[in-house]
């Protein structure tokens, strides 16, 4: 092997789905097509280090903002381990990881589609590296692969801005497999959409995203729900092609409300909202009626509020959300964040 030791920096996204995965089936395949925007300013920057080594196996060490950190290892392991079967190169390296976030530590914003995302790309770049012939396309697709077994929704943050996972006939290209980018022009009203991410509870998630994927196993609405992702990623494509805000905002809610129905309807139940999420809600509402300016909220597995407006109304919305919302969040902190470009080496 001629390719002894080096360094890659990557910096990944997070991503907002907008269409919500919500359940898998084996390998880490979803049991329905999402969409998403890619973000901007919520990353994860990963630098990877690799040094060839005599004995094979999966070998690394991980640093989290510059300090070792052991209970991250576990979900790395399992990473490595998912993607030895593609990449088995890794076998014959070891390893230093070292990451940081650029967003709050613990602020309830799940790292794992950026932290997984960051992973993949670097990994794809040591392939690279080992097979200079590779085409862009092939980086991006199996980067992505890679990032789905890490975590399903990181495969939606290696490109941007808008990118669906999940096999739907109204989406030419759209696989199981990896995130594509959506293959229409999007209208320019939907160019550097804003998203204010208002942190309501930073607490460790009660509920991790495999544990709830796992309840959408006999469900009783499971089937529903998958066909219904189906039909709103058909609507979704159509509004994003013609940039009709008013039938955005009714289902990009009514996504983030249904995704907390099947939570509040999964045997065991329970709730990731807090009552500031709904008050939020209720002030959201409350402005729209009165402005008729289309903002919306949607949500995550989790109790924090993405707040969904144009770039044009920028100004008087994040005056409502410093006025209004901000006292609804723990320690009034929110992120002013948009829809981005996707992963980028440093
Ligand atoms: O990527 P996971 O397994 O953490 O699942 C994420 C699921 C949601 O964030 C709730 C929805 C989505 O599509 O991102």
């Amino acid at each position: 092997n001629q390719v002894k030791e080096g360094t890659f920096s990557w910096s990944s996204p997070s991503n907002i789905a907008l269409v919500k995965y919500w359940g898998k089936k084996e390998n880490q395949i979803p049991a329905n097509p999402s969409l998403s925007f890619t973000l901007n300013n919520c990353k994860t920057e990963t630098t990877l280090s690799y040094s060839a080594k005599a004995d094979k196996g999966i070998s690394f060490d991980l640093l989290f903002e510059g300090q070792s950190k052991e209970e991250f290892k576990p979900k790395i392991q399992k990473f490595f381990e998912r993607i030895l079967k593609y990449c088995p190169y890794i076998e014959y390296y070891h390893f230093t990881i070292d990451t940081k976030n650029t967003f709050p530590h613990s602020s309830g914003i799940a790292s794992s589609a950026s932290g997984m995302a960051a992973m993949a790309v670097n990994i794809m770049s040591l392939e690279r590296k080992l097979n200079v012939d590779m085409t862009e396309d092939y980086f991006d697709q199996k980067a992505s692969f890679l990032a789905r077994l890490g975590s399903g929704s990181a495969c939606r943050s290696i490109t941007g801005s808008v990118v669906v996972w999940g096999e739907q006939r109204d989406i030419p290209g759209s696989t199981d497999l990896y995130g594509v980018n959506f293959p229409f022009e999007v209208h320019p009203i939907f160019k550097g959409y804003c998203d204010t991410i208002l942190l309501v509870d930073k607490g460790e998630k009660k509920v991790s995203s495999t544990v709830g994927h796992d309840l959408m196993h006999n469900h009783p609405y499971a089937a529903q729900r998958f066909e219904q992702a189906h039909e709103n990623l058909a609507r979704l494509k159509k509004i994003l092609i013609e940039g009709n805000l008013t039938e955005f905002v009714a289902l990009v809610e009514s996504e983030a409300l249904t995704l907390h129905a099947m939570m509040m309807t999964s045997m065991p139940y329970f709730i990731l909202m807090k009552s500031n999420t709904l008050q939020i809600i209720e002030k959201i509402w409350a402005f729209r009626e009165k402005t008729s300016i289309n903002v919306c909220f949607t949500l995550d597995a989790g109790a924090n509020v993405h707040v969904l407006y144009p770039e044009g109304d920028k100004d008087f919305v994040q005056t409502f959300i410093r006025q209004e919302l901000a006292q609804f969040c723990q320690n009034e902190q929110y992120i002013d964040d948009k829809v981005g470009f996707g992963s980028e080496i440093i």
